[in-house]
């Protein structure tokens, strides 16, 4: 992959010294969907898919980007100067955005740049190409400028500028699992106060499936906006009448205790899935330290029920693969993964159903839906590196 953006580059922009290659690794994760900007708990993991960006310095202040991805876009120019976004600007407006919040703290590019990316992430998938590109995009930056940044303020300008230059209103999970992806773990990060542990994700005699529903709905980004918004409101409700800060903060217990001061039957629902899927995160983590993999796994059924009944964020494509993936033998978990309204499933399998469930899993999505599904048996990854 690297020869391949280096070959390009030399291509687009005369030859190829000097120039530096990077990557960033796209995420899946396990259990804790839609917590992480509730204050509760997430557990993704890298994967070894992600975004390819070679980059050198300019002697003048432009940028010049080009995306294998988007071949037909050609190079895109533009400034190290007034940096804001524009829809012409198409895709660059990410990895602009992080240049933009970089300056925002300070970190001023005294130089443009030519950049060559490739992403292998499926489009649309769910899988982080997003975040991906701007945390391989703010360790490029570290890397070139020299800027005193960890890897987690990474991932925490990176969400800034998905939030607040590209208006997706995000939480931390992905540019987090990214920026801080180690091989072989997933991370059991508390969206609270951003402590984390890595916790082994290697599975004896199982496999770590993931299946592409090959949809994305409409509207996605301001359906999410929407979720965000209805726990904000039940948040605020649910303070009148307990002491809270996040979502989080509740067990289930409590929840029941108190729902009631949501005033709507919707709203109660958004919070209900909010405490209960964090609950379920904290208590996944913990059967994956003993070992009980069979509580992992139903954990993760109950995590798709909730996110297709209360938190309402699948759609019937993403129910069809979870259905037949749970008629299957061998099927530890299947769940919808990432924000929802299509993308992926991901499943655990064990080593000899996995065959079998390509194939019975593959034919009746198809036969359902009209649709192909797409399978990869996936390995847990590091984070952001220059190779
Ligand atoms: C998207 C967001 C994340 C997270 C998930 C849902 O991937 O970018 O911050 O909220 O959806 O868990």
């Amino acid at each position: 992959m690297k020869e391949k953006v280096l070959q390009k580059f030399e291509e687009l922009f005369g030859s190829a010294d000097g120039v530096n290659v990077y990557f960033a690794p796209g995420r899946v994760n396990m259990i804790g969907e839609h917590t992480d900007y509730n204050g509760g708990h997430v557990f993704p993991c890298a994967l070894t898919i992600g975004t390819y960006m070679a980059a050198r310095k300019r002697d003048d202040r432009k940028l010049c980007f080009y995306s294998m991805n988007f071949e037909k876009s050609g190079i895109l120019e533009s400034s190290i100067d007034g940096i804001k976004p524009e829809e012409s600007a198409e895709w660059t407006n990410y990895p602009k955005g992080v240049m933009w919040a970089f300056a925002g703290r300070g970190f001023l590019m005294d130089c443009g740049l030519d950049i060559v990316i490739y992403g292998n992430i499926p489009a649309g998938s769910g899988l982080s190409s997003s975040a991906s590109l701007e945390v391989v995009t703010g360790y490029m930056l570290k890397d070139l400028y020299g800027f005193a940044v960890s890897n987690i303020d990474i991932a925490l300008i990176g969400q800034y500028s998905e939030n607040n230059f590209n208006g997706m209103n995000c939480g931390i999970m992905d540019q987090f699992a990214s920026a801080m992806g180690k091989k072989d773990n997933a991370i059991f990060l508390n969206t609270a106060d951003l402590s984390y542990e890595y916790a082994p994700l290697v599975l004896d005699g199982a496999k770590i499936l993931i299946t592409n529903s090959n949809v994305k709905h409409k509207l996605v980004d301001s359906k999410y906006n929407e979720r965000r918004s209805e726990c904000e409101t039940a948040l605020k409700e649910l303070q009148e009448v307990v002491g809270i800060n996040t979502l989080g903060d509740l067990t289930e217990e409590q929840f029941e205790t108190y729902q009631s001061a949501i005033q709507d039957e919707i709203r109660r629902r958004r919070a209900k899935h909010a405490v209960y899927e964090n609950q379920r995160t904290i208590r996944a983590v913990e059967a994956l330290k003993k070992k009980d993999i069979a509580l992992f796994g139903e954990l993760m059924n109950a995590s798709h029920v909730s996110l297709r009944d209360d938190y309402e964020v699948s759609c019937e494509e993403i129910d069809v693969l979870a259905e037949e993936a749970w008629k299957i033998d061998g099927v530890i978990g299947s769940r919808i993964t990432g924000g929802g309204f299509g993308g992926c499933t991901v499943s655990i399998v064990k080593d000899e159903a996995v065959d079998t469930f390509i194939a019975r899993v593959g034919t009746a999505y198809k036969k359902r839906t009209g649709i192909e599904a797409d399978f990869y048996v996936v390995d847990i990854g590091d984070g952001p590196s220059r190779l």
